[in-house]
């Protein structure tokens, strides 16, 4: 049990992290760990080589704040190449400590305290709480399960006189989604009407099977309002390096600079020669990578949907959701902790990722090796007891 009697009240309601949570479970009870989204292999050889190199050759200093320039030069190739969109690697790129601490960064830049920041539910698990360090308030997008489309009923449900910034992920964590045109027209329009800036959480832009992402950062009207957050970590399979970068025009740069001097000053010097290195890749590395992550996919999908649980075929990410609420399932939490202690698979529910904690879809991790996920699909055929 966490003593929560020293933790600040803006800090207080977050308890510990629902991954956290379950993976100290699955341990315990020798579960697969399909909960926690990191893969259980390291990314390329060659970028963890240059970074190596950099370790026992130097530079081993502090970076400048605002990263070294040959990783800033690589993110805005990266995104020309990716994007068509041209940036101002000096002036426009800011290197981060993951897409995390650049979210934290752009919120305590930006914030004055009260200020509305719209969060679209499911969300990922550190907005919220970097809104409340910010001294922000949060109001919430329920897009409707299963099919979570974005439109501006949806949108507008949220908003009040005191929102200045909407956060949105595509591809998104944990519903696979990536938005098509119409919900970006929708964002973009609710965007220029109420006078918001946009935060784009864009970590898992490689990872999209079928329709790619497109960058908000393309659209004119949105191009100086936009924060986007990236990092090396789900591209390369590099999570344990946090190495992130946020894209924005110059005055919102100088927000995120102004936060990221005092949180963090600057991101491991090696670490940001590696990353540089990986963001040169050649395309065929990434066609493989998603190649591989399509099959993944493809093989838990039929599983889920063997063992009865209504997977939501993912459009991105590497996580898909099972509707177990079409089976009856009314406590996506309660089932959880079933399938965890009962069948030996760890799956997360999307009731953490809500403010009202109701009852939805849950999530499996699908990057991790053929073999595990074998022997989950071979686990989670007793599922099906475990249904109501
Ligand atoms: C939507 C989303 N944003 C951000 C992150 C964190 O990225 P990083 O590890 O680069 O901080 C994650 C990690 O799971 C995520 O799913």
């Amino acid at each position: 049990m966490t003593d929560s009697s020293r933790i600040g009240t803006r800090l207080r309601p977050f308890g510990t992290s629902i991954f956290a949570e379950v993976s100290a479970a699955a341990a315990r009870h020798g579960a697969i760990n399909l909960g926690q989204g990191f893969p259980d292999e390291d990314g390329p050889e060659i970028v963890r080589r240059a970074a190596a190199e950099a370790v026992i050759d130097g530079p081993n200093q502090y970076a400048p704040l605002a990263g070294l320039p040959v990783l800033r030069h690589a993110v805005a190739s990266w995104v020309q190449r990716t994007q068509g969109e041209a940036i101002d690697p000096d002036h426009e790129v800011t290197v981060v400590t993951g897409a995390t601490g650049g979210i934290a960064d752009a919120m305590l830049g930006l914030l004055e305290p009260g200020d509305g920041v719209i969060l679209i539910e499911p969300w990922y698990d550190s907005y919220p709480a970097a809104v409340a360090m910010a001294g922000g308030r949060c109001r919430f997008a329920t897009p409707a399960a299963p099919r979570y489309r974005l439109d501006r009923t949806v949108l507008e449900a949220a908003v009040d006189d005191g929102c200045r910034v909407l956060v949105v992920n595509s591809p998104h964590n944990p519903t696979g989604r990536v938005l098509d045109d119409a919900e970006w027209d929708a964002i973009e329009s609710f965007v220029l009407e109420h006078d918001l800036i946009l935060i784009s959480d864009e970590v898992y832009e490689s990872l999209t099977y079928g329709t790619p992402h497109r960058s908000p950062l393309t659209r004119p009207g949105l191009r100086d309002r936009t924060i986007v957050v990236s990092s090396i970590g789900k591209s390369f399979s590099l999570t344990g390096w946090k190495v992130g970068w946020t894209i924005a025009a110059p005055a919102l740069t100088d927000a995120i600079r102004a936060a990221h001097q005092f949180t963090i000053f600057s991101v491991a010097t090696p670490l940001q020669i590696g990353a540089a290195t990986a963001l040169g890749l050649p395309e065929a590395s990434f066609e493989t990578f998603r190649d591989s992550h399509r099959e993944r996919r493809d093989l838990l999908v039929d599983g889920l949907e063997a063992a009865g649980l209504h997977p939501i075929v993912p459009q991105g990410t590497y996580f898909v959701l099972a509707d177990v609420g079409r089976c009856g399932v009314i406590d996506d939490r309660a089932f959880c902790d079933r399938l965890l202690e009962e069948v030996g698979v760890a799956a997360i529910p999307t009731s953490a990722f809500h403010h009202d904690g109701r009852s939805g879809p849950i999530r499996f991790a699908f990057c991790k090796r053929r073999e595990v996920l074998e022997e989950a699909i071979t686990r989670l055929a007793g599922a099906a007891r475990l249904l109501p």
